[in-house]
């Protein structure tokens, strides 16, 4: 396959991308025929994981807005992804047009198209790290720049940490992170989970395997554990659309089926 003219050198074009395959289920363009083979698969042993992934990006918008809300205007975007529709800086600067957001991701492609994106925007920037380096990312030019470090910072983890593997310590990330930012400020997670889901799900995950870094399912408890040194702000940690939903209407009937878990923890 020849490669486009938005995919920097070096992307091997054979295999799957999370990011990729999550901007296909966005319906972003920003993916190549291997990407969307393999959501297909996803898709046809588990419908839901299309609306999961809808539902995680409409989690982040109400996140956002609730964040600026508490007064906080300083985002750290690990894991931010392909830009698509309603970016973190985009819901933001809505409500509060002075804030500033800093995007981190592992990927390629989500970094040199936030770059493209966001040439010019003197209040974002964008960081091209693993979640896993926080010191480095906390270290980093562009974030100590942008971030004043001595008012609250929105820290998002939001669908990152499920491709961290127990091995690579995804609480010990979340916790350095939380020491790296002042009292006051917030941690927002949103992880895949097995709890209340059926076997097919499991199945599913299997394929993720395919891009290389598997996704890693995980409980209640092991995800309560990611908040420790944090209060959760209410409703806890919850299905996603469980977490203050718009209006009561947009609560599917299972909202289990959303097989993710989100929350938000102050510091
Ligand atoms: C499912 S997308 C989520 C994007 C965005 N946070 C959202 O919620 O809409 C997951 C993103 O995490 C990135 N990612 C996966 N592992 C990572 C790691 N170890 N460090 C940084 N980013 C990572 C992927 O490249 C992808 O862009």
């Amino acid at each position: 396959m020849e490669r486009p003219s938005w995919a920097p050198d070096g992307i091997d074009l054979d295999r799957p991308s999370s990011a990729r395959v999550y901007d296909y289920f966005l319906g972003g363009a920003h993916n190549f025929a291997i990407d969307r083979q393999l959501a297909e698969a996803i898709s046809s042993m588990t419908p839901n994981v299309g609306d999961t992934m809808r539902a995680n990006r409409s989690f982040l918008r109400r996140a956002v807005q609730f964040l600026v809300s508490e007064g906080v205007t300083q985002f750290l975007d690990v894991g931010s992804g392909i830009p698509t529709v309603g970016n973190v800086h985009e819901v933001a600067q809505e409500a509060d047009p002075s804030s500033r957001v800093v995007y981190v991701d592992v990927d390629p492609i989500a970094v040199s198209h936030s770059k493209a994106i966001l040439d010019g925007d003197a209040r974002t920037a964008v960081v091209h790290a693993d979640a896993r380096d926080v010191d480095e990312i906390l270290a980093d030019t562009a974030v100590r720049d942008l971030l004043d470090f001595e008012s609250p910072i929105a820290v998002l983890l939001l669908g990152v940490l499920h491709f961290v593997p127990d091995s690579d310590d995804p609480a010990g990330i979340v916790a350095k992170l939380r020491d790296g930012v002042p009292a006051g400020s917030y941690i927002a997670l949103v992880n895949v989970t097995h709890e209340d889901q059926p076997p097919e799900v499991i199945e599913a995950q299997k394929l993720s395997g395919r891009t290389g870094t598997p996704i890693h399912l995980r409980s209640r408890e092991e995800l309560l554990a990611q908040f420790a040194g944090t209060e959760l702000v209410e409703p806890g940690l919850v299905h996603i659309p469980l977490w203050r939903p718009d209006s009561p209407l947009d609560v599917d009937d299972r909202p289990e089926r959303f097989g993710a878990l989100a929350g938000i923890g102050r510091v």
